[in-house]
């Protein structure tokens, strides 16, 4: 595996396998890899012969409040994983690299709607954050391919919807949220978790879970799913931020006749603000 953290580095190794007629796949992420990253290499290698991650922590998808500063940086590790996993290719870059200029300076990518709902009302500026860099990421890398995971399923539509609305030339592929055996989605921010909190942690899934059976059983009456789910968590020790029944490709409210809903949620749990989401129907 080569590691570089040059832009032009990055282009002269990329744009050699493009000459040999190869297809790239690209994975991005923050690091802190775990085994839900490391299940998108996978899928990444199956859809092209090179494979590219990068790991960036990028500032502009953090609010002020939020856990820039703290967010676990663990970058000796992450190469040991993706050199096992296989990888061709990581791309580290600095945050200057990425952004020269103040971002009040540079362009950014928005898009707009889908990144106000669900995660996006608490965290105003995260979407934008995460569409510029991808964006950037998708000029840089220049990928045949693209994988993000389900566990994001907010940030997969927004970039589905970006990359339609900017027409690059990427295609856009889902990597199934991987899970612990307890069934909590792996997550960086789940190192934030207390013993005790770790133990209730699985309280989220499962209460996805319950809503998805109730749905399945025939209760159609969403806010009261919702608020049903919202209860469970505020009594498992959660302080719910949202939990909503959402169409799956557009992230509206579902109508009867709809085949693909989800049930989104996202809840503090002391330090750490866990999401999940899962397929009802
Ligand atoms: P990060 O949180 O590091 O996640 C990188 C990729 O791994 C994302 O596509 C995310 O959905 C996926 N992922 C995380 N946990 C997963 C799990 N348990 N199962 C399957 N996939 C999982 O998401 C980001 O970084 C950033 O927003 C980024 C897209 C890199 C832009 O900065």
């Amino acid at each position: 595996m080569q590691t570089v953290h040059r832009i032009a580095e990055l282009r002269t190794q990329v744009a050699a396998w493009k000459r040999a007629g190869e297809r790239v796949a690209l994975i991005p992420t923050m690091g802190n890899l775990h085994r839900g990253h490391l299940s998108l290499v996978e899928r990444a290698r199956q859809l092209a012969p090179r494979t590219v991650a990068s790991i960036f922590v990028n500032p502009t998808q953090f609010g002020p409040d939020e856990d820039f500063a703290g967010y676990p940086r663990t970058r000796v590790d992450d190469s040991f994983q993706l050199e096992a996993a296989g990888l061709d290719l990581l791309f580290a870059p600095g945050v200057t690299a990425i952004y020269p200029r103040p971002l009040a300076d540079m362009t950014q990518v928005s898009v707009p709607g889908l990144s106000q709902l669900l995660c996006g009302a608490n965290r105003p500026v995260h979407f934008g954050g995460v569409a510029t860099v991808v964006a950037k990421l998708f000029n840089l890398v220049q990928p045949d391919v693209a994988v993000f995971g389900e566990k994001d399923w907010q940030q997969l539509v927004i970039i589905r919807r970006m990359t339609a609305d900017l027409d690059l030339p990427v295609e856009i592929v889902g990597g199934p949220t991987v899970r612990e055996a307890d069934g909590l989605a792996m997550s960086s921010r789940n190192a934030y978790l207390s013993a005790e909190e770790r133990a209730i942690a699985p309280t989220l899934y499962a209460t996805l879970q319950a809503a998805a059976e109730q749905w399945r059983g025939g209760e159609r009456a969403i806010a009261v799913l919702e608020n049903a789910a919202k209860v469970r968590l505020a009594a498992a020790g959660f302080r719910p931020d949202y939990v909503e029944i959402r169409r799956a490709d557009d992230l509206q409210r579902p109508a009867p006749d709809d085949t693909e809903v989800r049930i989104f949620a996202a809840a503090w749990l002391g330090r750490a603000r866990l999401i999940d989401n899962l397929a009802i129907i």
